[in-house]
This record gives structure tokens, C-alpha cells and sequence, in this order.
């Protein structure tokens, strides 16, 4: 059985990327094939300076391996050392209908959101379409705002294999794991490396703590009881066990606790979490060449598989 996914290079990963999908890929490793790309084609389409990638991706791949994706066990590469993705993709934006991506949501949200979108914004599902149909796997690990960008690779799949009346892609089903589906950023809403309202995992300890005493909280006062449920909450609740996430909920429910405390204490829970992950992330960027072996390794697995995957492909459209 097999699994592939992969996370855009597009800005430093925060705690929605870790617990939406690095998480799983890490807990999958044993039973499943790995396949965990950086999608950095994909960070194209927020138009980055071209050493601003460079360096994101550096920090993707560090991150992946600091977080406890292993090499010996998952195939990590970087989308741009299999150009067939982009071969496929257009191959594939041939056969998809302009009213399947006029509906997609993630446009839309970032369309609404201001980003004033170019064509690879928009063709963006055909190109995650072909990351995936590429390698047939069984599963991809995402988070919950990928589910819609997962039918329509299915449909993009489907159509293609009636088109040219042959089974070329087998159709992958996406992992959601529920309780951490969507992780909300400092203002409630999606977290996203787009809408600049992260918590990172790693950096100074001084700018990760300004990022959690930034979440967006109501004005009641000190002393009142407060909304238990609240965004401090649903953070905590990542970290803690359930016994401290009621512990938290009676404390604000009591009155006399802040949000101010509330962050401290989130803070403190954060850190427990991620200084192993953040040591081991030290040791990583001092061994550049081991990180960059691995990458090469990946390519090469990920490359043979791409060319046979487009022979078949190149047949069936008659090129
Ligand atoms: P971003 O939206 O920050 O640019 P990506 O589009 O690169 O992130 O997504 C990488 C992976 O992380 C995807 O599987 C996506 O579903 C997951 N992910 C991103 N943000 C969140 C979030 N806030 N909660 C849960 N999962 C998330
Ligand atoms: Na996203």
C-alpha cells in the first residue's frame, strides 16, 4: 500500500501543516510506502523571489526530516526534479473542464482573501492531480481543506481513463484525521502559511512566543468567566492531554484567568512539544550534505516511477 503527499515551499511550515498532514505521513511510515514531496512548482504560484524559495525549501526538507520523516523508509524529493509532473499536468488540464475548477473553494477563499490570482493559481488542482495520479497511490494524508482538491482528482482521473477507454490511473483516497482536520491560525480563522496568521515550529523562542501571544481574543474582563471554547483552547488541545484541556476550559469558566495566562500556559505546552524536534533540526542543518544526498536518492525513486507512469500515458494520448 502506498501513500504520497506533499507541502508547498511557500513560506516557513506552521503547527496546521505538522499536525494536519506532516504528523500523519510520520505515523503512516511503517505500514504504508511513503512517497512526501515538496511541492515547489506549486509555490510558483504565489510568485516568490526565486532565492526566497530556494531557501523555503531548504527549510521544508529540514523540517520534514527534523520532524521524523525517514529517509529509509519514505522516498522525499522536490516536484522540480520530476519535470513529467508538469508534462502530466498539462496533459491533464486538457481533458479537465473549466466548470470542475471554476468551483473549486481554495480559489475562491484566496480570491476573497485579496490575492489577486494568476493562471497557475487557478490550474493549481490539475498540477496537485498529476503529483498524485503520477505514483497511484492508495492514500494521501492532507488536511481537511485539500478533501474538495481530492474529488477533483478523482474526477480528473475518471475522465481520463473513459476518455482513452483504459484503467491509466487508479483513484486515490484522501486522509483526514478529523479532530485536527482544520487548525485555526491567531485570528480563528484556517491557519495558512497565505494569510500570515502562523504559528511556526521552529525559530527563535522569542518570535514563536509573539506568535502565540498574538492570538485574537474577546475583551472580557480579568476577572469574568470566559467562552471555554475558545481559540487558546482548541491550540492547547493539540499539545495537552483531555484531563488538561477540561482543567484549562474550568479555569477560564471560573473567572480570574486571563487570555494573557491562558498563552503562557500554551506557550509552555508548545515548547515541551517541539524543543526534541527543534534539537534535532540543529543537528540537521549542520549535516547539509547528508539532507542534500537525500534529496538526490528520492529523485532518482520518484523519477523512475514518473517515466514509466508517462510512457503509458504518452501511448494512451498518441504521443
Ligand atoms: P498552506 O495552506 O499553509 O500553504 P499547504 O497548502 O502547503 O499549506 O498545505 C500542506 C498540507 O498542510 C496540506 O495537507 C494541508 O491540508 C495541510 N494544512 C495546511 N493548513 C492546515 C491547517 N490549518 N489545518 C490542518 N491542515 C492544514
Ligand atoms: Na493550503
Amino acid at each position: 500500500m502506498r501513500s504520497l503527499s506533499g507541502i508547498q515551499p511557500s513560506g516557513i511550515l506552521h503547527i496546521g501543516n505538522y499536525f494536519g498532514a506532516i504528523k500523519q505521513f510520520v505515523e503512516l511510515q511503517n505500514d504504508y510506502e511513503g512517497f512526501y514531496f515538496l511541492a515547489n512548482y506549486h509555490a510558483l504560484t504565489s510568485s516568490p523571489k526565486g532565492e526566497d524559495l530556494k531557501s523555503n525549501t531548504i527549510n521544508v526538507i529540514l523540517d520534514y526530516l527534523a520532524l521524523g520523516l525517514n529517509p529509509k523508509k519514505s522516498t522525499l524529493f522536490l516536484q522540480s526534479d520530476v519535470p513529467e509532473h508538469a508534462e502530466l499536468s498539462w496533459i491533464l488540464s486538457n481533458i479537465s473542464p473549466m466548470g470542475l475548477l471554476e468551483r473549486a473553494h481554495s480559489y475562491k477563499d484566496k480570491v476573497a482573501k485579496g490575492i489577486k490570482p494568476n493562471v497557475g493559481l487557478f490550474t493549481y488542482p490539475i498540477l496537485m492531480a498529476a503529483d498524485i495520479l503520477m505514483y497511484s497511490p492508495d492514500i494521501v494524508p492532507v488536511g481537511k481543506d485539500q478533501k474538495q482538491h481530492l474529488e477533483m482528482t478523482r474526477d480528473i482521473a475518471t475522465k481520463f481513463n473513459e476518455t482513452y477507454n483504459k484503467e491509466i490511473f487508479k483513484l486515490p483516497k484522501e486522509k483526514i484525521v478529523e479532530n485536527v482536520a482544520t487548525v485555526p491560525g491567531t485570528d480563528g480563522d484556517k491557519m495558512s502559511k497565505s494569510y500570515g496568521n502562523v504559528i511556526n515550529m521552529f525559530g527563535s523562542k522569542k518570535a514563536l512566543k509573539k506568535q502565540i501571544m498574538s492570538i485574537v481574543t474577546d475583551s472580557t474582563p480579568l476577572e469574568e468567566p470566559k467562552d471555554p471554547d475558545n481559540n487558546i483552547t482548541k491550540l492547547y488541545a493539540l499539545f495537552a492531554t483531555e484531563t488538561e484541556v477540561e482543567a484549562l476550559k474550568e479555569k477560564f469558566k471560573a473567572g480570574n484567568f486571563g487570555y494573557g495566562h491562558a498563552k503562557n500556559e500554551l506557550f509552555d505546552k508548545f515548547m515541551d512539544y517541539f524543543v526534541p524536534f527543534q534539537k534535532k533540526r540543529e543537528e540537521l542543518e549542520n549535516n547539509m550534505d547528508y539532507v542534500y544526498e537525500i534529496l538526490h536518492e528520492g529523485a532518482i525513486k520518484a523519477r523512475n516511477i514518473a517515466t514509466a507512469k508517462m510512457d503509458e500515458v504518452r501511448d494512451a494520448v498518441g504521443l
